[in-house]
């Protein structure tokens, strides 16, 4: 596990902007896993500019994201795939069908999570899987759980999720109640992980899932048994991490 500490927000999405290019320009074709949420806008704006300089080619990229609401059409502004093309893939030369979302309108989830899982396995797996953290430590939307779960599968989102992602929407009420995710073990089976954290908010979980048990109550707290992790995060969101 290796952590960079960035001084603030813009530092650490030029940090994480600078590994996935590092990634593009060593294997022009790979896999990235992509994430959502407020976190990695920085990340995709930086990425942006370096393409709009010329500096990166997404034309052979291909892309996986790690989870979409249920029930959420691609055209909702608060679906992951209308997030994904805002931020990124309608900004760059990425080719549209080189990226997936789950689909969060197949009403028949085993179906939809099967698809996905061997769509990912298909493709030779994720290269690099950019991720985000939960307040309550859910990377994807693997919620706090008695069990690490394999594969891509529907979970029912807890309220604490609910009420922090209420946020984007006109109220809770409007927050779908489920979402389909890559599992822990999807994301577990990536070459290599990038976390990336920012906020005072995050510090506190932060420093239980690198540094405290292995437990799915933490689904983070997995990634310390992941053989090649790097987690950029500010300082305000390291503040409680064990400094020696
Ligand atoms: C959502 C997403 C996660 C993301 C998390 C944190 O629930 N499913 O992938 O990491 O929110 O979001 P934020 O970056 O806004 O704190």
């Amino acid at each position: 596990m290796r952590i960079y500490e960035a001084k603030d927000y813009q530092e650490m999405s030029r940090k994480a902007a600078n590994i996935l290019s590092a990634q593009i320009i060593l294997k022009p074709d790979c896999v990235l896993g992509l994430a959502t949420g407020s976190t990695p806008i920085g990340t995709y704006d930086q990425l942006v500019q370096w393409y709009e300089k010329g500096d990166l080619d997404f034309r052979e990229v291909r892309t996986v994201n790690l989870d979409e609401y249920r029930g959420l059409d691609r055209g909702n502004d608060q679906s992951y795939y209308y997030f994904m093309h805002q931020h990124l893939f309608d900004r760059v030369n990425i080719v549209p069908e080189n990226t997936n979302v789950p689909d969060g309108m197949e009403p028949d989830s085993e179906k939809e999570c099967t698809r996905y899982e061997e769509l990912i396995r298909s493709m030779g797996g994720v290269d690099i899987q950019l991720l985000g953290l939960g307040h309550n430590g859910h990377i994807g939307f693997n919620e706090p759980d008695s069990s690490f779960a394999k594969t891509t599968h529907c979970v029912d989102l807890t309220e604490s999720t609910i009420e922090a992602n209420k946020r984007f929407f006109a109220s809770a009420d409007d927050v779908p109640r489920q979402a389909y995710t890559m599992g822990i073990g999807t994301i577990m089976r990536a070459k290599k992980i990038l976390l990336i954290v920012n906020g005072e908010a995050k510090a506190d979980i932060v420093a239980r899932a690198l540094f405290g048990p292995i437990t799915p109550e933490v689904p983070a707290s997995v990634l310390q048994l992941h053989s090649d992790v790097v987690i950029v995060g500010d300082s305000a969101a390291l503040a409680k991490i064990p400094r020696n």
